[in-house]
């Protein structure tokens, strides 16, 4: 039988979201908006926030052979890296087809390898992130843990490693 499409949590619109996870959205609805996908015409945003309040925004960027696109969330998540800053409480990730940013459209949730960077990141930073995912106009939001969207995940404990001492954070 093939995979049947689980029933959606009831989702909020961003206004009934608290002020730091609205804010959080809208910066990955500024993030969308500097996509590069000739492609497929997509454009998702993503921003991380870090147990210090920082925030780090990427979007996605493809590129002619196809195969080797990045998505907007690894983008996010390299930036806070960057930074010194690798210390992720919080993802906030939406999408719209190009140029439509207010076509309602679905929730975006991050692609497999993109759960599986946040499920590594959750390892470093010792906290189950959390994963603010909107369509395009923020009038549905849904929040997960990335527990719930990466269960039985493949991690550093399988490998016995201890990544929490990887944590880099800011002053
Ligand atoms: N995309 C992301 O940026 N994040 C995801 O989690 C899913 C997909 C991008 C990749 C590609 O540029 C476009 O969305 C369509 O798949």
């Amino acid at each position: 039988m093939r995979p049947q499409p689980q029933a959606q949590p009831k989702s909020k619109t961003s206004d009934e979201l608290d002020p730091q996870d609205r804010a959080l959205l809208e910066e990955a609805a500024e993030a969308a908006e500097t996509a590069y996908a000739p492609y497929s015409k997509f454009s998702v945003g993503a921003a991380v926030r870090t147990r210090s309040g920082k925030t780090y925004k990427g979007s996605n960027l493809e590129n002619a052979a196809y195969g080797v696109a990045m998505c907007a969330e690894v983008a996010a998540l390299t930036a806070a890296n960057t930074a010194g800053d690798f210390d992720v409480v919080a993802i906030a990730v939406l999408g719209h087809p190009a140029g439509e940013p207010t076509r309602g459209h679905d929730i975006v949730t991050p692609c497999g390898r993109c759960r599986q960077m946040i499920y590594e990141a959750s390892w470093v930073s010792d906290h189950d992130v959390r994963v603010i995912c909107a369509n395009g106009d923020g009038s549905k939001v849904n929040t997960w843990k990335i527990s719930e969207l990466l269960p039985s995940g493949f991690g550093p404990s399988t490998l016995g490693i201890d990544v929490k001492r990887f944590r880099k954070a800011s002053e």
